[in-house]
């Protein structure tokens, strides 16, 4: 059977402090990437950061992805960053609905807004969803199937290609590898979702969209949550400063 690409997305939130650390940063990571064939690498840095780093390489093994996009294409939005703008700067990708800005107000529409807007400019979108916590009477699943539903509203089968799924449970997020999700748990939870877009779509549109898993994804952990989580890859965050560790992530994604 055919491998299918192994997304490998690193989420650098607020990190590291200063352009000088960012540079040394990612040059040890695009030192990762010529090794890479069967892994899509996509680095998202703090955008003030992604025009210097985007000088940096010049092949075609990474991508670069902005971490949120305003909700409306243009206007007066003071501190905003629109999708038109970190596409002109060398963003393939953008992160939208990430819990830490769901948490500072982002509501199920808004990340709807940002995934039309993102769409429009051209510029791929990792979707983020995932429940706070995880309730014996699966209130969660329907947290989770709202989430997904609101977020493909009138987004149409043709644009799904551009569309990246990111499962973050809250509760697994900036943990170390052993708090991270069960991998048969997130299996279990891949399997949900894939039911609630192929009722959104059809059966091949929601087998085919990747679903990544982000939580806690470390290199203890990376193998176990690739081969029985059911994934097509991760979204990782702490793990992705971390040069050695973020280098093995990628070894297991490749060898996967
Ligand atoms: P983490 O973050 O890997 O540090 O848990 C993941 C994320 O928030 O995207």
């Amino acid at each position: 059977m055919k491998k299918g690409v192994v997304y490998v997305v690193a989420n650098w939130k607020m990190k590291p402090g200063t352009i000088g650390e960012a540079k040394k940063l990612f040059l040890d990571v695009k030192k990762l990437a010529p090794r890479l064939s069967n892994t899509k690498l996509v680095i998202c840095p703090p955008v003030a950061f992604l025009s210097e780093l985007r000088k940096l390489y010049a092949g075609t093994k990474l991508d670069f992805g902005a971490q949120d996009i305003h909700t409306e294409p243009k206007g007066s939005y003071t501190g905003e960053v629109s999708a038109a703008m970190v596409k002109s700067i060398g963003a393939a990708y953008t992160i939208v609905g990430h819990s830490e800005q769901r948490s500072l107000g982002d509501t199920n529409d808004d990340v709807n807004k940002k995934l039309r807007v993102a769409l429009g400019e051209g510029v791929r979108v990792i979707l983020c969803i995932g429940e706070r916590e995880r309730d014996n009477s699966g209130g969660y699943l329907s947290f989770l199937s709202e989430e997904v539903r609101v977020a493909f509203k009138d987004i149409a089968r043709k644009d799904l290609r551009n569309i990246i799924l990111a499962y973050e449970p809250i509760w697994a997020i900036g943990k170390t590898g052993k708090d991270a999700m069960q991998p048969s748990d997130v299996h279990e939870t891949v399997l949900f979702l894939r039911k609630v877009l192929s009722e959104l779509y059809d059966k091949k549109s929601a087998l085919a969209l990747p679903v990544l898993y982000g939580g806690s994804v470390e290199a203890e952990n990376a193998e176990a949550l690739l081969k029985e989580g059911g994934v097509n890859g991760f979204l990782v965050g702490h793990a992705s400063l971390v040069p050695t560790e973020f280098g093995t992530i990628l070894a297991t994604a490749e060898t996967a």
